[in-house]
């Protein structure tokens, strides 16, 4: 669904007729085919394509004229009611080229924009975008309608309506922003607390991250529905692209869906796309889900590295996921051969290969046992509590008056954990603890 009704942008179902910008002397397939690709995740139906090369600059399209009057014609004879631009802009270009073709004019921050709206899942996501949008919007509002005074000459019965209603418009605008703001800084703080609770529950924390249309999604419903599925209500309201999934030698983790990348991400996008990716930064383990039958699977891979570097996310081990082998004749072995990151096969359409996923992530998620032998005080009894919880109690001998006599068994990341709990350090194995907490650290 949609931000919001006042300042919907879909385009479902458009008939579009794109036009690829060449500067000159480039030609780059993969990037008119990507361009292609974004029109088609954004619901238009292509009707056909213009090639354009930019030999030098025309302030008034972008174009030159002689190629505006060409979109114009192609617009018409296919019946096309949108222009999709494969470059960016600016409001007045996007203004001039639709006054002369009668036909909608989007640039690629407004395309990558829709698709950002209709794929954003988290609250946070969503709140990001429709501010983007609006700001996006907001130029366009302000110069469109100083060129239409401009237009209007001066006719004195027909400007005093159109400034009020400029005005209407900018203050709705403004209200609209100021109301977006509130509600994400108060989203951004309940996610702190959702993900402080999540951390705080011990489980591994594993993101689905990969170039827009690898099957990300697909393969976060595979798992999470051949998993046990364990909802939880605070983060299923919060955000509904994180679940926990059970079933493996180390009980459950938590995995969280993120919103495709694409190359070159229009600068005033980056905020809104970074916040999708929170989950992504904090994560232990990254899934790099890649579309094995994508004659670009290599560029790709490079692509989303470079801005998982971006975000701060290049330390975190990842687990590269090669999808669709159910399209895969020859299984590209040469594609992921030399690249060091363990690796695994899989059709998240199908289900083949998800139990040797399933397998693989029980080998990189479970760690070493550490053994202790613990004297817990009893003023330590949340400690003591917590341990029989998590199943890492092997022997407890009667209580003296220093406490419970513990064997435990325990991950390094619960250790972690109960490093903190109030009443641990009082324990006897308190240098046990607090070493393996400051060793993490
Ligand atoms: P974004 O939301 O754009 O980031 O895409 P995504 O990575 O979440 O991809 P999604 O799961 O939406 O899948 C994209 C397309 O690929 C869909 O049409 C899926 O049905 C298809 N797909 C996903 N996995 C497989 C697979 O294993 N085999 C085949 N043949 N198609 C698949």
């Amino acid at each position: 669904m949609r931000s919001t009704a006042l300042f919907d942008r879909s385009y479902r179902g458009d008939r579009a007729l794109l036009v690829q910008l060449r500067e000159s002397g480039q030609n780059d397939p993969t990037a008119a085919a990507e361009f292609r690709d974004l029109a088609l995740s954004a619901g238009a139906e292509v009707l056909g394509e213009v090639d354009a090369p930019l030999a030098r600059p025309h302030p008034r399209y972008r174009v030159g004229t002689g190629k505006a009057a060409e979109i114009a014609e192609q617009v018409q004879a296919l019946g096309a009611d949108l222009v999709l631009i494969s470059g960016t802009l600016s409001p007045v270009q996007e203004r001039n080229l639709e006054a002369l073709v009668k036909a909608r004019v989007v640039d690629r921050t407004g395309l990558i924009l829709d698709i950002f709206a209709a794929r954003a899942r988290s609250h946070e996501g969503k709140l990001q975008v429709e501010l983007a949008q609006l700001r996006h919007l907001a130029t366009r509002l302000v110069r469109g309608w100083t060129h239409l005074e401009r237009q209007r000459g001066g006719s004195i019965g027909l400007r005093g309506p159109g400034e009020t209603q400029l005005e209407t418009d900018r203050r709705l605008l403004a209200e609209r922003v100021k109301q977006l703001s509130r509600r994400l800084n108060k989203v951004v703080k309940q996610r702190e607390q959702g993900r402080r609770q999540r951390q705080a529950s011990d489980l591994p924390q594993v993101a689905l991250v990969g170039y827009t249309n690898a099957g990300k999604s697909t393969l976060f419903n595979r798992l999470a529905g051949a998993g046990v599925y364990a909802a939880d209500q605070l983060f299923a309201t919060l955000d509904p692209t994180v679940r926990r999934i059970g079933g493996f030698r180390f009980g459950e983790l938590v995995l969280a869906d993120t919103v495709g990348f694409v190359r070159d991400l229009p600068h005033e996008l980056v905020a809104a796309f970074r916040s999708t990716l929170t989950e992504a930064r904090e994560a232990d383990l990254l899934l790099h889900v890649v579309d094995g039958a994508d004659p670009e699977a290599a560029q790709r891979i490079t692509d989303v590295d470079a801005v998982l570097g971006e975000i701060g996310a290049e330390e975190i081990p990842q687990l590269l996921v090669l999808n669709k082998a159910d399209l895969l004749s020859d299984p590209l072995d040469s594609l992921l051969a030399g690249d060091p990151r363990p690796q695994v096969r899989v059709s998240a359409l199908s289900g083949t290969g998800i139990d040797g996923l399933r397998a693989k992530l029980n080998e990189l998620l479970s760690e070493q046992s550490l053994h202790y032998d613990l004297v817990v005080p009893f003023a330590a009894s949340a400690l003591r509590a917590r341990l029989i919880a998590h199943g890492a109690v092997r022997a407890e001998s009667a209580a003296d008056e220093d406490g419970w006599h513990m064997q435990v068994e325990l991950s390094e990341r619960l250790a972690r954990q109960l490093s903190h709990l109030p009443g641990a350090s009082g324990s006897c194995a308190r240098h046990q603890l607090l070493g393996t907490a400051e060793q993490a650290e």
